[in-house]
């Protein structure tokens, strides 16, 4: 049901967070532990589309025990951030961009897609829900809207009922403390998806089915794991949580081409600004041989990782079974510094805003 303006009127929890504790937990939210007092929410029911939409308390979803997302996974999510502007109010970066992708995610699941107004306007009704935790820069309002298939039936078809909630969180950058740089695992056995499965959709499964190579990429002492593609264990394909990108010595920006990757919001950004760096963006193959070689002989320079979550984290080492090797001189490079300050004046409203990223809330 596409709607030119959707409402979710806001129905206030009956028992909202005390302002004392609210500020106590905006001081140091970490990433993913605290939740506002608000979500919003609409229903999906085959034949009658999208209905019941609300920005209501925050509380446990009751779901019968047969519930399709419980057994087959069939679930789809985003991540975007409201960020503090200097003026005291508050901007969502790029939302077209999380919607229409939430939209394709759906369609790859199965899933009934949720108009991009109306996810906008989802999000944006939540924020104003729950202003007040919004924390000041350089934290942030991390939104994670999310649709899952809630019909209690346990064939396997596409359910006939569906919920969409967005939960809101109040969070620092996912690698707090790291930003000296981040060590990846090159993962030389476990892939995370393969040509025509669900790699680039954003779907808990994929996030599920990562989980064992980043313990692994954990027991080698290294922060999170990059996934080679599932054919020829030799391509970089993206970390789990982040695209990845490299610098060369001859001025390329340089990531992997989508297909099996998550079209990243903030790796499409960092593209978009290379220019105005003196950096030629470009999406090509990357194979492991290259980044290892490239490493030695100083022709990559640099190499980031970009997520939503994890805004832009330096990668400084790898480590695989065939060795381990560092990247330039161990520490964050002057390009990596840069977009990374770029992008955060951006989104926090401290730089003009001549692409119309920043949008009100
Ligand atoms: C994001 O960057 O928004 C992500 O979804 C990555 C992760 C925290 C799941």
């Amino acid at each position: 049901t596409s709607a030119a303006r959707v409402d979710f009127p806001h129905v206030p929890s009956p028992d909202p967070t005390p302002a004392a504790q609210r500020d106590g937990l905006l001081a140091d939210p970490g990433f993913g532990r605290v939740f506002t007092d608000h979500v919003a929410t609409a229903t999906w029911t085959a034949g009658r589309g999208w209905h019941d939409t609300a920005v209501r308390a925050a509380e446990p979803l009751t779901l019968h025990p047969a519930a399709a997302v419980l057994h087959y996974a069939q679930e789809v999510f985003e991540g975007l951030k409201a960020y503090r502007q200097p003026d005291g109010s508050v901007a969502l970066f790029r939302p077209d961009l999380n919607a229409a992708r939430f939209a394709r995610s759906a369609r790859r699941l199965a899933l009934p897609e949720l108009p991009p107004e109306a996810f906008v306007a989802a999000v944006s009704a939540l924020v104003r829900a729950d202003e007040a935790w919004v924390p000041e820069p350089p934290a942030s309002l991390y939104l994670r809207p999310f649709t899952v298939a809630t019909e209690a039936f346990l064939g396997v078809r596409p359910a006939e009922e569906a919920r969409f909630l967005v939960a809101a969180s109040p969070a620092g950058p996912l690698f707090a403390g790291r930003e000296a740089g981040v060590t990846l695992w090159i993962s030389d056995e476990l892939s995370r998806a393969a040509q025509g499965g669900t790699g680039d959709a954003k779907c808990g499964g994929n996030y599920a089915a990562g989980l064992a190579a980043q313990t692994l990429a954990r027991s080698h002492d290294c922060d999170q794991v990059l996934f080679l593609d599932a054919r020829e264990h030799r391509w970089l394909e993206e970390s789990g949580t982040m695209n990845v990108l490299v610098v060369t010595a001859d001025g390329e920006l340089a990531t992997p081409p989508l297909g099996t990757i998550l079209d990243g919001v903030t790796r499409r950004s960092v593209l978009e600004l290379a220019a105005g760096h003196g950096l030629t963006p470009v999406e090509r193959p990357i194979s492991v041989e290259e980044l290892r070689a490239g490493c030695a002989d100083g022709s990559i320079t640099e190499v980031f990782a970009t997520g939503t979550a994890a805004v832009i984290s330096p990668i400084v080492a790898f480590r695989s079974t065939a060795g381990d090797f560092a990247v330039g001189d161990g520490t964050p490079g002057p390009h990596t510094r840069a977009l990374h300050a770029e992008l955060l004046d951006v989104q926090f409203g401290r730089v003009p805003d001549p692409r119309g990223w920043r949008v009100p809330v």
